[in-house]
């Protein structure tokens, strides 16, 4: 079956620095898929890279085995990859609301053009107002989102990703800044939102990475030195050493 996702010998450099340096890997469909690693190993960077916000220098990037390296960010997005940020991405200009809807009209089609005669208003509005009450910002809806908690600016975040309805899903560090419950939470929503989607997920808890990933890989100075189930990389021995010490042990 064609990988949802395929990443082959990809390098990025920036100037003399190589910061990505022969990346190989293979995400199955429906593929939950952590990345893990120091900071300033490359997991952003390869997610630009795998969005289109950076070009490789060299090596591949296939979506459902189609060649996506080298085309553009909204090009991408349309053949059904989304993605979030480390930082904050919303329109904080605009209100929870019409975050999620701009979402929701992109996944049917009307790019941002919502200012235009929407026929489907009604299945629009529907769309999202479910969204909103699935990620528990119903009663935050006319919230302007720059007056949201950071927590739910993160989750509205998660929110949008998802409600653009492509099947593949990448998200950069989703619960960093939140606390214990917050992060509870945006895992029972990553969970429920990416069923039966393909998730590329970069997380630096690893009690969530233990418990949501069905494959980790991990990354140190822009190489993957393992890939495997969460038991594999547990008793990878040169992982332990590289990288995880004792919090695989706290995560088990
Ligand atoms: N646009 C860029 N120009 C130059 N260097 C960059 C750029 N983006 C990232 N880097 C460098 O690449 C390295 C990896 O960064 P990053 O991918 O953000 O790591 P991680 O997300 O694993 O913490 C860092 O040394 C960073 O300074
Ligand atoms: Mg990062």
């Amino acid at each position: 079956m064609t990988a949802s996702l395929e990443l082959t010998d990809l390098h990025k450099s920036f100037g003399p620095a190589k910061i990505i340096q022969g990346v190989n890997l293979s995400v199955a469909r429906g593929e939950r898929h952590a990345i893990i690693g120091p900071n300033g190993a490359g997991k952003s960077t390869l997610f630009n890279l795998i969005s289109g916000r950076f070009m490789p220098s060299s090596g591949e990037v296939r979506l459902n085995g189609a060649l996506i390296s080298g085309k553009k960010p909204f090009e991408i997005n349309r053949m059904g990859l989304s993605r979030s940020f480390q930082v904050s991405n919303i329109f904080t200009n605009m209100t929870v609301r019409e975050n999620v809807r701009c979402g929701v009209l992109h996944s049917m089609g009307y790019g941002y053009s919502f200012w235009r005669n929407i026929g489907n208003l009604r299945e629009v509005s529907e769309k999202t107002a479910h969204i909103l009450n699935e990620v528990g910002l119903l009663e935050k809806g006319n919230t302007p989102a720059a007056l949201l908690p950071y927590a739910d600016q993160r989750t509205l975040e998660i929110a949008i990703t998802i409600a653009g309805g492509a099947e593949v899903i990448l998200l950069d560090e989703p619960t960093a800044g939140m606390s214990h419950s917050e992060t509870d939470r945006a895992v029972a929503l990553i969970e429920k939102a990416s069923k039966g989607k393909t998730l590329l997920i970069v997380e630096h808890d690893m009690g969530v990475v233990f418990n949501l990933a069905d494959r980790i890989s991990v990354l140190v100075y822009g190489e993957i030195i393992a890939t495997g189930t969460p038991e594999q990389i547990r008793g990878d021995a040169r992982v332990r050493e590289a990288y995880l010490g004792e919090e695989a042990e706290d995560a088990a």
